[in-house]
């Protein structure tokens, strides 16, 4: 794939600031984060028991699991509270025109968190 295969997921305007919106893209389920000044795209899937994401609360940069509460920084997927350890993907995105474009790519999903030595 080259490194411009990007993919229209969506208008900006489908995910308002401060929230978060599923879609399916390429087969893969997406979450698409809007902080007040940025968009991020995340797999709609937690690490922990694999629940969807959707519906968890979006504080910053820090995503929240709805169904036991894990935390995941949606710049890189990084799993920042328990109990999660291992991290979600995120995929590169971009705002053209006020379109939502992500990448998809291939490659590990999961790399362990900061409390992953732990358990
Ligand atoms: S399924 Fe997300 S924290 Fe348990």
């Amino acid at each position: 794939m080259s490194p411009d295969s990007f993919i229209y997921v969506a208008d900006v305007a489908a995910v308002p600031p401060g929230t978060t919106t599923a879609f399916r893209v390429s087969g893969r389920d997406i979450l698409i984060c809007h902080t007040r000044e940025e968009f991020f795209a995340v797999e709609n899937q937690c690490s922990h028991a694999l629940a969807k994401l959707e519906g968890g609360k979006l504080r910053a940069y820090r995503l929240i699991c709805p169904l036991h509460g894990a935390a995941f920084d949606i710049r890189d997927g990084t799993a920042m509270g328990k109990p999660a350890v291992l991290s979600i993907r995120t995929y590169p995105l971009r705002v053209i025109d006020d379109r939502i474009e992500i990448r998809i790519e291939q490659g590990p999903a999961q790399k362990p968190g900061p409390g992953a030595a732990e358990v």
